[in-house]
């Protein structure tokens, strides 16, 4: 079998686990944010795997778009594996719909579980979830972590290789899988979210596209030199230096990778991220974040 593993990562875990399937199934590895540039994307090899961050219980707004462009998946065996933190929830699910959608099936999906890179809404005695604090895991945690995750890529990869299917991984508790049905997230979700965002402005987006405008939460304090590192990384250039500062487009996949590898810790989301430990894998280099674009 040879296979093809396309990933989109802000981080860095989804790549790290990327390279390892990639490196195990004597693959070739792909940049989603790369591979978007082209108008349609049909796979070449016998194998398509798809490796990304699970983002609010569900996939990144660009799989949606990415899916959207694959074409001639009838003979293709498809997989998935997704990074979360602590919640995968339906994101595999979802993602096997999108495929089904074109004409393809998945034949699995499994979860790795990694360090969390996100914000944890904050309860507030003065409102609903109304500030996002960044979560920080513990560096012994985040070395316990990885050093789990590196031995869930065998038996993945095993299992790929002699073309098994049927393993969706969810890990999604009773009220997950209520909220996912009523589909909550276009309704609560996605006005706390975008609430805490400062958008104000009704939107016809749905919860998924409406992240693009949650960038106005983001910026730069007074530690920001203009090195132009967070315009260099975003994987779909939402981001402009003007005048030595960020500014951002309206265009974000909330991929936190701006926040996480600005050099001097100047980025901020809000309030409440200043002075919070940032996050990347300690085996990916920003080199390799940047050439992923
Ligand atoms: C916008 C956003 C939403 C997230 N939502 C979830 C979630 O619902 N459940 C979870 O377990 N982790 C969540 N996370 C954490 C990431 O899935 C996790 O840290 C992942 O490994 C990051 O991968 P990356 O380094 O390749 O970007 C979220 C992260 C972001 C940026
Ligand atoms: S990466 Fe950080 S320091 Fe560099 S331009 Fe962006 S905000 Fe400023
Ligand atoms: S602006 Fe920041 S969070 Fe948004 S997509 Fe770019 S790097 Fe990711």
């Amino acid at each position: 079998m040879n296979a093809e593993v396309c990933y989109f990562s802000g981080t860095g875990n989804s790549l790290a686990v990327a390279r390892k399937l990639a490196e195990k199934l004597n693959g070739t590895l792909h940049a989603i944010p790369i591979l978007m540039d082209q108008e349609r994307i049909t796979p070449q090899a016998d194998a398509l795997g798809l490796v990304f961050p699970v983002y609010n219980k569900g996939l990144p707004l660009i799989l949606n778009r990415f899916v959207d462009k694959l074409a001639g998946l009838e003979a293709t065996y498809l997989f998935a594996v997704c990074t979360y933190g602590d919640t995968i929830g339906m994101a595999i699910p979802h993602l096997a719909k999108l495929i089904a959608a074109r004409g393809g099936r998945l034949a699995a999906g499994f979860g790795v579980r990694m360090p969390y890179n996100y914000l944890t809404p904050t309860l507030k005695l003065n409102g609903f979830f109304s500030a996002f604090t960044l979560r920080e895991v513990p560096l012994e945690k985040q070395r316990a972590l990885l050093d789990a995750a590196l031995t869930r890529i065998e038996p993945i990869v095993a299992y790929i290789r002699a073309g098994q299917s049927g393993d969706f991984e969810i890990t999604a508790d009773f009220l997950t899988r209520l909220a996912d049905r009523l589909n909550l997230n276009e309704t609560l979700g996605k006005s706390t979210w975008l609430k805490i965002a400062g958008v104000t402005e009704p939107t016809e987006l749905s919860f998924l596209e409406s992240r693009q405008l949650m960038d106005r939460a983001f910026h730069a304090d007074e530690h920001c030199i203009g090195c132009g590192t967070c315009a260099r990384i975003c994987p779909v250039d939402n981001i402009r230096i003007v005048e030595g500062k960020p500014q951002w487009q309206e265009r974000c996949e909330q991929c936190f990778a701006c926040l996480q590898w600005c050099p001097q810790q100047a980025i901020q989301f809000g309030s409440h991220t200043a002075g919070k430990r940032r996050y990347h894998h300690p085996d990916v280099k920003l080199a390799d974040m940047v050439r992923a674009k």
